[in-house]
């Protein structure tokens, strides 16, 4: 929580618009780790933060984010959070079926863990970057640039296939591509703003020493 106090403070004393006032850039980020340990049983963990900070938990049996502060849902309506939660959820369910399909094909052995991390950051001054990335047993396998799935240099075959098969979804790409480039950045700027504003009601007055 001092994290974000103190980032929260800044912003407060300057009384400028949070994007403003950064000159390190702020990062919002999401991840989530499935575990497949064969064709049948497969774990999901799912949760989000505000550069170190936990803001967001996910219920794996029912879908749903766990909000974890006040502030944690910035100013999204509850149809936004749905949306979020179906779309997240169909792809968590999609996402280890393709790793099972493709078992033999990109020889991978059970138990092994999928990671995938994407996001956004703010940084002073200059437009937002996103990111997306999707590794395997720790490894970079694929990202995310500009508008299509790249495979990582170090993934081999198996990353050139997934790649290809994630690229087959044009649709997919597009929503992705708008998803870390104009809602992620505005979803965080809306994070830091509902801090803000929660602090503010907390009455935390305070003063620096000039
Ligand atoms: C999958 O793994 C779980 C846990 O090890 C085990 O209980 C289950 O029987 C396995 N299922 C199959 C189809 O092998
Ligand atoms: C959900 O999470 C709990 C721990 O929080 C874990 O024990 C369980 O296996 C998970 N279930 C699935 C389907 O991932
Ligand atoms: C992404 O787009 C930028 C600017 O258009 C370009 O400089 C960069 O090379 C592109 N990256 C890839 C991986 O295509
Ligand atoms: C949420 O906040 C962001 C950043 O302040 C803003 O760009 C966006 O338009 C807001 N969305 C709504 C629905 O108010």
């Amino acid at each position: 929580m001092l994290f974000l106090q103190l980032v929260l403070l800044v912003v407060l004393l300057l009384d400028g618009d949070s994007e403003d006032v950064f000159q390190e850039p702020i990062s919002f980020r999401f991840i989530l780790t499935l575990s497949l340990y064969n064709r049948s049983w497969t774990q999901n963990f799912a949760s989000a933060w505000l550069d170190e900070m936990q803001t967001h938990g996910w219920n794996n049996k029912t879908g749903a984010f766990i909000f974890l502060w006040p502030w944690s849902k910035g100013n999204l309506s509850n149809e936004e959070v749905i949306t979020a939660e179906e779309s997240l959820y169909s792809n968590i369910v999609g996402m280890p079926q393709c790793f099972h399909d493709h078992f033999s094909e990109w020889r991978l052995e059970y138990p092994f863990q999928v990671q995938l991390a994407g996001g956004c950051e703010l940084h002073f001054g200059e437009p937002s970057v996103g990111f997306m990335r999707i590794a395997h047993q720790g490894s970079d396998l694929v990202s995310f640039q500009n508008t299509s799935w790249w495979p990582s240099p170090t993934g081999g075959s198996r990353a050139q296939q997934f790649c290809r098969l994630l690229n087959e979804d044009h649709e997919g790409n597009e929503l992705m591509h708008k998803l870390i480039i104009n809602y992620c950045p505005r979803y965080l700027s809306s994070l830091l703003d509902a801090g803000k504003a929660d602090l503010q009601r907390q009455g935390q007055s305070c003063s620096l020493p000039s």
